[in-house]
């Protein structure tokens, strides 16, 4: 297997301390592993890959900048290939499935928590198990919703352009005018983990009422604003409210600032579109740090252009990393490059989970079933892999506490 490979793969050059071989945008860590594992780009931190080597796995990591194409893809899985860990980016459909089927794969995790980019009922068909990275990025994301919230409330992009294109001659009474967030009405769509957190940093913090909407009642969320009131009213300061919209349409109306933590699938594709976006305040601000395609970018932009008042934070894109044409141009708009996730801490974490993943499904370990994923970071993490979205479909065991 290893002078086959050397010779597929060109490996054999350049073995570094950590028993790493690099070859041609490839780096390769345990060049002796008995399981293969391809990974479409480096990640942060060494912890997961120790995790991949202990498990007896060769792991052969993409560190090219281009992203790879499907088609480099399966040529690098080959006739042989345990398991894959890749990118939001790559549309694992029915054909890359096939390929990794075909390799005799068995387990794919995604470095993400979001799976809109992946086919889980051809995977299912195919009996590989699919995997995500979710809990460890909740607070990273729900910071920079909240970070986008200030900024498009408090005008801070169109401020600093201003300021460094030398603009600023005093100090105005008028001079950028922006939104006070204190007492105000945040609508959250999407109540999950990172809705819910960005809904506690928002009412803790800026004691603003929380109006959500989600298919489920969410009882701890609004158990948290009855104490958090509680709380405030001993302090003889004002309560907070936190309710449920029976519909969409109602929170958008109701809200002073709307935020979107939905996932991507058919029934969210274009829910802020232009008929919804009319319903909205003329002056109300809206975030998304979840999936570009909830909102109908082209409807933002016009209804952007015709209310100059409104404000729209986006970290994420129909189309990354095009921009719908107009969209630069706006000054009531804020933009960041998909970096809700960006802390060193939540994407190294991603990484460990995603190499628990697919350690857990090879060792025929148990899926964990429970929301405490942060026990995977520390140095005893639990046997077991931690998100398999299809464990109940193939019928994989669950994780049982012990003792
Ligand atoms: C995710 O994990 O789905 C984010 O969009 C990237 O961190």
């Amino acid at each position: 297997m290893k002078s086959e490979e050397g010779l597929i793969f060109g490996v054999g050059k350049n073995q570094n301390q950590r028993g790493i071989v690099n070859s041609d945008n490839w780096r390769i860590a345990n060049p002796d592993g008995k399981k293969r594992i391809i990974v479409t780009r480096d990640l942060p931190g060494d912890r997961w890959v120790d995790i991949l080597v202990a498990a007896g796995c060769r792991v052969e990591i993409f560190t090219g900048t281009a992203d790879l194409s499907p088609d480099e893809i399966r040529q690098r899985m080959g006739s042989r290939c345990d398991g894959v860990i890749g990118q939001l980016v790559e549309a694992w459909n029915e054909s890359l499935f096939q390929a990794l089927q075909g390799a005799g794969g068995k387990v794919y995790s995604n470095y993400a928590v979001g799976f809109n980019n992946i086919d889980l009922a051809a995977a299912t068909r195919r009996g590989i198990a699919v995997g995500n990275t979710p809990g460890v990025l909740t607070g990273a994301t729900a910071e920079l919703a909240v970070a986008l919230t200030l900024a498009a409330a408090r005008r801070i992009g169109e401020a600093e352009r201003y300021l460094r294109a030398g603009k600023w001659e005093r100090w105005l009474p008028h001079l950028f005018l922006g939104t006070q967030l204190r007492g105000k009405t945040v609508g959250i769509i999407g109540a999950g983990r990172i809705g819910t957190a960005y809904a506690r940093m928002m009412m803790e913090g800026h004691k603003t009422d929380i109006i959500y909407y989600s298919l489920h009642p969410k009882p701890a969320l609004e158990e948290l604003a009855a104490a958090y009131s509680r709380f405030l009213a001993a302090r003889r300061e004002p309560p907070v409210v936190c309710r449920r919209a029976e519909a969409v349409e109602d929170l958008l109306r109701e809200a002073d600032c709307v935020s979107i933590h939905t996932p991507l699938d058919d029934s969210t594709r274009h829910l802020i579109n232009a008929e919804r976006l009319a319903l909205m305040k003329p002056d109300a601000v809206l975030v998304n740090t979840s999936r570009g395609a909830v909102i109908d970018e082209a409807a933002l932009v016009d209804h952007c252009r015709r209310h100059p008042q409104f404000r729209a934070a986006l970290d994420v894109y129909e189309d990354e990393p095009a921009l719908v044409p107009g969209l630069a141009d706006l000054e009531n708009v804020v933009l960041v490059p998909h970096i809700g996730s960006a802390t060193r801490w939540a994407r190294e974490g991603m990484a460990i989970l995603a190499a628990c993943n697919v350690a857990g499904v090879l060792a025929g370990r148990p899926a964990w079933n429970r929301p405490d994923i942060d026990a995977f970071l520390e140095a005893d993490p639990p046997p077991a892999a931690p998100s398999i979205l299809n464990a109940e479909a193939l019928n994989l065991p669950l994780f049982k506490a012990t003792g």
